[in-house]
């Protein structure tokens, strides 16, 4: 049964992981297919749109050119991959999506909340997640295990990012928990600080009862 559920959270707080270990337990559990995806990317022009955000040389981007970015690679990947998926009745997990265009551009930024939220209508036709899981932690935390991860993988050059100000991380997870409050019904806030297994169990836990049977 189509279900849409996507992970948020700041940088290291360990969604890819899960967003990867809940995709083959639902997978295995529910009999339904599930379709794993990512933001920005998720498809061939929306993975191009990702290199020119995400490559540390374009530290000239500026915010509304890059917000705006973010909505051209989501218009995409919604009309190629999201709705087809959702139409054909399958779940759809999506590691980040338009709540990380809040936290970042926003809160992180300061863009404007109300265009961020006319822009997001825009791309994504109005689709909304069913259910949205928050891995919160405090961002020393968050940037500590994504610059191991940098280092570790030599040569990356995904980094711009990870190259912002504690300041900004601190803006962006503030921006997270806020959209959780406002959001209490389809946000849930889970404790990205603890290990891998048991932070799994923790998000099984809570996002299996809710998916619809049938
Ligand atoms: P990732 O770390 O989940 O691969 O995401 C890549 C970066 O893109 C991450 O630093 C957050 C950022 N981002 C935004 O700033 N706005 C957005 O709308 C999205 C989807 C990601």
């Amino acid at each position: 049964m189509a279900y849409f559920i996507t992970f948020e959270g700041i940088e290291g707080c360990g969604k890819s992981t899960q967003a990867e270990i809940l995709s083959r337990a639902l997978q295995a559990e529910t009999g339904c297919q599930v379709v794993a995806t990512r933001e920005p990317g998720g498809c061939p022009i929306a993975n191009k749109i990702r290199a020119i955000l995400l490559d540390a040389d374009n530290n000239a981007l500026v915010p509304l050119a890059e917000l705006l970015l973010y909505a051209a690679a989501r218009a995409q990947h919604v009309a190629e991959v999201i709705r087809p998926a959702l139409a054909e009745g399958k779940i759809v997990l999506c590691d980040r999506f338009t709540d990380a265009t809040t936290a970042y551009q926003g809160h992180g930024r300061s863009l404007d909340l109300a265009l961020i939220e006319n822009l997001a209508q825009l791309a994504t036709g109005g689709l909304t997640p069913d259910l949205t899981i928050l891995l919160d932690c405090p961002e020393e935390v968050g940037i500590k295990r994504a610059m191991a991860r940098i280092n570790a993988a030599s040569g990356a050059r995904e980094e711009r990012f990870e190259q912002e100000s504690l300041r900004f991380h601190q803006a962006v997870r503030k921006g997270y928990l806020k959209l959780a409050a406002e959001n209490p019904a389809r946000f849930i806030v889970i404790d990205g600080t603890r290990g891998i297994q048991e932070t799994a169990e923790a998000i099984h836990n809570a996002v299996v009862p809710r998916i619809p049977q049938g």
